[in-house]
Order: C-alpha cells, then structure tokens, then sequence
C-alpha cells in the first residue's frame, strides 16, 4: 500500500495531461488554469487507495480517480459562484476572474469531461459505478441546496448541519473510496464498509473545512477566511456558540446575520472563541473520526493493507489548508 504523497504524485502524472480542447480559449483557458493552480487531490488518491485496499492498482482506476476529481473541480467552480468567493487555492475563483456565465459553462464542460472519463472503466462494472455516481452527484446537488437555504435561516440545528454536509461533502469522499474498491474487486460487504467509513471521514473533513473558514491561516489557507461568516454560513461554529455563548452574545450572533461587512467577521470569531470552538471541534472530529475507524477495522482484510488509510485519516483532520 502507497501513502497519500506517493499516490498523489502518480496521480498528478496521469493527471498533468490536458484534458480540453484549445478552442474557444476564453471557454477552456479558465478550466485550464483552474486545474493547474493545484488542490491536494484527496478524492482521486481515496479512489486509488480503495482499489489498492483489495489489490494492485488496477489501470482503470486512474481514470475513475480522473472522473472524481473532475467532478469535484467542478462542484468547486459552481460552489465558488453561490458563495461568493474571490479566492481559492490562494488566486482569484474562476468567477471572479472571468465572470459567472464563463465560470458556469467552464463548470459545466468540466462535469461533462468527468463522464467521459468515467465511460473508459470496464463495461462490466460501469452499470454499478455510473449509478453510484449520479445517485452522488445528486446528493451533492441537495447538501448544496440545503447550504444555501440555510443562509436565511436564523438558526440550524446540529441534526440539520450534519445531513447537509453529509450531502455536500461526505458522500464524495465515501464514492470515491467504493469506486475503487469496486474495481479492485471487493466483496458487497467490503464496499459498503469502506462506504461508511467514508461518509464518517467525511463528516470530520467538513468539520475541519468549517473551523479553517474562520481560524485558518491567511498566508496558507488559499480561500478568503471569515467567507463563511460573511455569506451567513450555518456552520457548527456558529451553531455550537448559539448553543454555548450568553444572552447578550448569543443576541450579538442573532444580530449579524444578514448584516453585511464591518465588523461582522472580527466579532463573530471573538464570540466562537470564548465558546471554545477549538474544543468543540476536536471532539466532533475525534468523535467522526472513531466512528469511521470502527467501520475501516471491520473490512476483512489484513491490518497492514489498511494503514494509508489511517494516516489519510489523520492527515485530513489535521490540515491547515
Ligand atoms: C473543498 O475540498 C471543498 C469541500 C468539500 C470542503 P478540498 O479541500 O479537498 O479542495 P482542494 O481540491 O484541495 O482545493
Ligand atoms: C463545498 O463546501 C462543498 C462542495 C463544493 C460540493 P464549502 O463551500 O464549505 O467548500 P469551500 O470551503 O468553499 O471549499
Ligand atoms: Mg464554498
Ligand atoms: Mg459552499
Ligand atoms: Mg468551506
């Protein structure tokens, strides 16, 4: 079994190649740029390492990790547009750079290239990963939708935020992982395990997206910090403050949402941190993170095949970017 480094350097190889046309530029220049400016690759080396989980990587498993990121640089692309963003992986979002109607059709160019993409996996399995996909890419489609309504709404509840990030987040990481075990040969059994287990590290994944959005560092996180305290995000930052913080804090929180700028994004994090969000995250994400453990213990495979995915694990709790 390889590490994450070793998996994604193979995969930014396959990966370099370039997947659009040169004409119209002003269509496929955008999705070029945006494909260069980096990303840590995480969903396609989850691939890579779900199908190695079961046996050698078998080669049509760089193209469905091509299909999953695809897709994920597009979900990003879109989701850069409804959140307003100007920065990711530390330039300016393809919206703001070249307009939202480029930003939509490079969007919608690049989903399209991801089928293409997942069309060169064995027929024999394409039936089980293209419906796997699309019942994802709707779910992906819903968490998104729930993100946004969420934004008008005074208060969320935790039940709430956790479906939709589930939704929005999760469910692509858990694919990704059970595309590849399913080219790699697993049992129902295994598939469904290493699905789980995705859906948990998921969960925490998110959970460590939304505490960067506000504590990240500035000169490595790549996105604009405090975002998703401008956009009124239902975060579990905010929603464990609302739960935690006294009356009058509690009223300020209330007060500024749907309030634009100022001094919004300093108070607001003044208030999650006397909630002592740090704490709270940490044992939201041990807590997702023991639970998809449990999950990744139980596939019958031995012990050592499974440490990658371990320290994957650990790794993506840990990030600062
Ligand atoms: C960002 O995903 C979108 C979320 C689901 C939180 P990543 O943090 O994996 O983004 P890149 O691809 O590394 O830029
Ligand atoms: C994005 O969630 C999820 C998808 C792109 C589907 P976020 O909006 O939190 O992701 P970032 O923080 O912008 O990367
Ligand atoms: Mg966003
Ligand atoms: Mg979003
Ligand atoms: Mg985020």
């Amino acid at each position: 079994m390889q590490s994450f480094a070793q998996l994604a350097a193979q995969f930014n190889q396959f990966f370099e190649r370039d997947h659009f046309p040169s004409f119209p530029g002003s269509l496929y220049d955008p999705n070029r740029h945006f494909l260069q400016i980096g990303g840590k690759r995480i969903r396609p080396v989850l691939c890579l390492m779900g199908n190695e989980l079961f046996s050698s990587i078998h080669p049509s498993t760089w193209n469905a990790a091509t299909a999953i990121e695809l897709f994920h640089n597009f979900t990003l692309i879109h989701d850069d547009i409804m959140d307003k963003a100007p920065l990711r992986r530390g330039v300016q979002t393809v919206h703001e750079k070249y307009g939202n109607n480029t930003a939509l059709l490079a969007g919608d160019v690049m989903l399209i290239n991801a089928y293409a993409y997942l069309n060169k996996v064995p027929a024999s399995s394409l039936p089980a990963i293209l419906s796997l996909f699309n019942k994802t890419a709707i779910e992906i489609c819903e968490g998104q939708q729930l993100d946004m309504d969420f934004e008008n709404q005074l208060e969320v509840s935790l039940v709430a935020y956790l479906q939709m990030i589930e939704k929005k987040t999760s469910v692509l990481l858990a694919a990704a992982l059970m595309i590849g075990a399913l080219l790699g040969g697993a049992s129902e059994r295994n598939q469904q395990l290493l699905y789980s287990f995705g859906l948990k590290l998921g969960l925490a994944f998110q959970v460590q997206d939304d505490y960067l959005d506000a504590f990240g560092d500035p000169a490595i996180f790549g996105k604009l910090v405090g975002g998703d305290i401008l956009a009124d995000k239902k975060t579990f930052l905010l929603i464990h403050a609302l739960d935690t913080a006294d009356a009058s804090a509690r009223e300020r929180l209330l007060y500024w949402q749907k309030r634009p700028g100022g001094g919004k994004v300093a108070e607001v994090l003044s208030i999650y941190k006397s909630c002592q969000v740090d704490a709270w995250a940490l044992q939201l994400k041990q807590q997702f993170l023991d639970e998809a453990m449990a999950d990744l213990d139980q596939i019958a495979v031995v012990s050592s095949r499974k440490q990658s995915l371990q320290s994957l694990a650990d790794y993506l709790l840990q990030r600062q970017i």
